[in-house]
């Protein structure tokens, strides 16, 4: 969706703002595109601004993106500040929703929702990846920009389109996400809960606030181990390292479903915080 998205929508003397945790696809769609691409501080809306002062004269199409809720760190796009930004600077806005659509908002509609403002952002997309569990993306946006899409986007026009049983579990998934907020609650839940306990047992899961949990163990090879020793005992837990994050941001990533059990968090998160503080130096947890 992305590498379809950002080089239809800004090209050779126009400028992408991007946030430098953005998601490796959106840092390919930047690349695809002829734009100069323009990283800002993690979530750091002072910085973007600045940035967005620096070409204030250019006459360039000025595109900002960011994650709705950030892959690999788990905290949430600034979205509300970000569109101020932009109406100041008279950028567009493009919030990429892979994780947040099914999470945040009303009926899970995403991060603008979660903040009220769906019409001030010009472009949301996704992936039906995540909370859809199939394959294939979209992005919504007002009728003239999604009609140029169509006949501009390389990606869109000249590959097949997607499966017809993926789009039928689509459509399934899209229907209970609408339907059921049951669903949301219970994950919120469980989200709220595996918080709790990682902060008290000192695991360093920085500024998590959703499904998405980060357990920071800032080293490639320890954070295989810790993986690996984890999957040992029955956990299994992504490892994340460079260079989908810094080397000193290593990690382990803890997704949470609604379909888990207070029972089975709790014990996940005993043997996780057996495991890393086995492994990790003392003075790296957080006290
Ligand atoms: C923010 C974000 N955008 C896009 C993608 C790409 O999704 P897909 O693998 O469905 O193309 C991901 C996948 O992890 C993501 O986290």
């Amino acid at each position: 969706m992305n590498t379809g998205v950002l080089p239809a929508m800004a090209g050779k003397g126009d400028h992408i703002f991007i946030d430098e945790l953005n998601h490796a696809s959106i840092i390919d769609g930047c690349r695809m595109s002829l734009a100069q691409r323009i990283k800002y501080k993690h979530n750091d809306i002072f910085d973007l601004g600045r940035k967005l002062n620096r070409v204030k004269n250019s006459a360039g199409v000025k595109l900002i993106v960011t994650d709705g809720i950030f892959s690999m760190d788990g905290d949430i796009a600034k979205l509300d500040r970000i569109v101020m930004e932009a109406n100041k600077h008279n950028a567009f806005t493009f919030v990429d929703c892979a994780h947040a659509i099914g999470v945040l908002g009303n009926h899970g509609a995403g991060t603008a929702s979660h903040y009220g403002i769906t019409d001030q952002v010009d472009l949301i997309g996704g992936t039906f990846s995540k909370s859809m569990a199939s394959v294939g993306g979209f992005v919504a946006g007002n009728k003239d920009v999604i009609d140029y899409l169509n006949h501009a986007s390389r990606s869109y026009m000249f590959s097949a389109s997607l499966p017809p049983a993926s789009t039928a579990s689509v459509l399934a998934s899209l229907r209970l996400i609408k339907s059921d907020d049951s669903f949301r609650q219970r994950l919120w839940e469980n989200t709220r809960y595996a918080l709790r306990l990682m902060r008290e047992h000192n695991l360093d899961i920085g500024l998590a606030e959703t499904p998405i949990i980060p357990i920071y163990i800032r080293d490639s090879i320890l954070t295989f181990r810790v993986a690996r020793k984890l999957l040992d005992k029955g956990i299994y837990v992504n490892p994340v390292v460079a260079p989908g994050v810094k080397e000193n941001d290593a990690l382990l990533r803890f997704s949470l479903t609604a379909a888990h059990s207070k029972e089975q968090i709790e014990h996940a998160i005993e043997i996780i915080s057996q495991v890393v503080k086995s492994y990790v130096p003392k003075e790296s947890l957080c006290h």
